[in-house]
């Protein structure tokens, strides 16, 4: 029998009980796929955790990457994320079911609505967020989704989902690096019991060249990236890098056996200046 690697990774409690590796391997479709960055990340790194979207384009492969690595899906915590194009009651529904089938799988731990804003015409974005939102509830009773949640939603977005709606999200996932830091929203987040996530925590690789982490980087022999990752787990945020080279997913799993101390902290959260490298869901109503 091959031994496979399990990293020693954190969880963070959601609501629900379930619990949530702080640390994850992002898949989106900027910069391309690699599927044998995927294997040597479950099979040789020991990441348990993978984030996906409908939108990255990657179902099937990651259903082909996660069965060649033989890796247990009981082990996995995969989440998934439905576009704005399959919102609505019955699209929401059958997409989530699709997104499963896609990658091979009978449930997700996480299911996201992936953008707070609806695509279609003649339905408010409050009255789509809502009727979507009831979709995941079911699929949530229903099993298929173990936990689900929000992505890219603001205050005034998560207000109106309390109103209109009786799962609170257990997630919420924003942008988050030493950039960009809303810590309000943060704040907002745990006060209601939901957890917040980090992406882009390289700032798409911005972030790597900026003249305080790369000190601090010299100063604990780690890489800039590792800087930023054991800062935002520092910070309590779920953080869920992409690579698609191996050296570069084994460097940035390596975050758990050192710590940052409170003066490096403090300076890493003196970086932001409101730079987003994603998108910016500010203007959505
Ligand atoms: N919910 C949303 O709306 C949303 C939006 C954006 C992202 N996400 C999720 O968050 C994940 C991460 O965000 P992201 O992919 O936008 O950006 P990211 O993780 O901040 O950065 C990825 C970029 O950094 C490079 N990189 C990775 N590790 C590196 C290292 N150790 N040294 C130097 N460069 C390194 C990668 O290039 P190589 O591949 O060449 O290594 C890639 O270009 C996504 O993949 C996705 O799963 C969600």
């Amino acid at each position: 029998m091959s031994y496979v690697k399990v990293l020693n990774c954190p969880t963070i409690p959601l609501s629900n009980g379930l619990q949530i590796p702080i640390f994850g391997l992002g898949t989106s479709h900027y910069g391309g796929y690699s599927h044998d960055a995927i294997v040597y990340a479950l099979t040789e790194c020991g990441i348990r955790h993978i984030d996906t979207a409908k939108r990255y384009g990657c179902e099937e492969e990651l259903g082909k990457a996660i069965s060649d690595s033989k890796i247990p899906r009981s082990d996995l915590w995969l989440t998934n994320k439905l576009w704005p194009g399959d919102y609505g009651y019955k699209a929401a529904k059958k997409a989530c079911l699709t997104s499963c089938s896609q990658m091979g799988v009978q449930y997700f731990d996480l299911y996201l609505m992936h953008w707070p804003e609806s695509l279609q015409p003649g339905c408010s974005n409050r009255e789509m967020r809502a009727e979507t939102w009831r979709a995941l509830e079911e699929l949530y009773k229903e099993g298929v989704c173990r936990s689900i949640g929000v992505s890219n939603f603001l205050v005034h977005h998560l207000e109106q989902l309390k109103e209109d709606c009786s799962v609170v999200p257990h997630v919420n996932q924003v942008e988050y690096h030493p950039f960009q830091q809303p810590n309000k929203l943060i704040d907002y987040c745990r006060q209601e019991g939901i957890v917040f996530e980090g992406y882009s925590p390289l700032a798409k690789g911005q972030v790597l060249s900026d003249p305080t982490v790369l000190r601090i980087a010299e100063k604990y022999r780690r890489t800039p990236a590792q800087i930023c990752i054991r800062w935002s787990i520092q910070n309590g945020v779920v953080t869920i890098p992409k690579s698609t080279k191996r050296k570069r997913v084994e460097e940035n799993s390596q975050v758990f056996d050192f710590r940052l101390d409170d003066s490096d902290m403090a300076a890493l959260g003196g970086l932001h200046d409101e730079r987003h490298v994603t998108w910016d869901p500010t203007n959505v109503e």
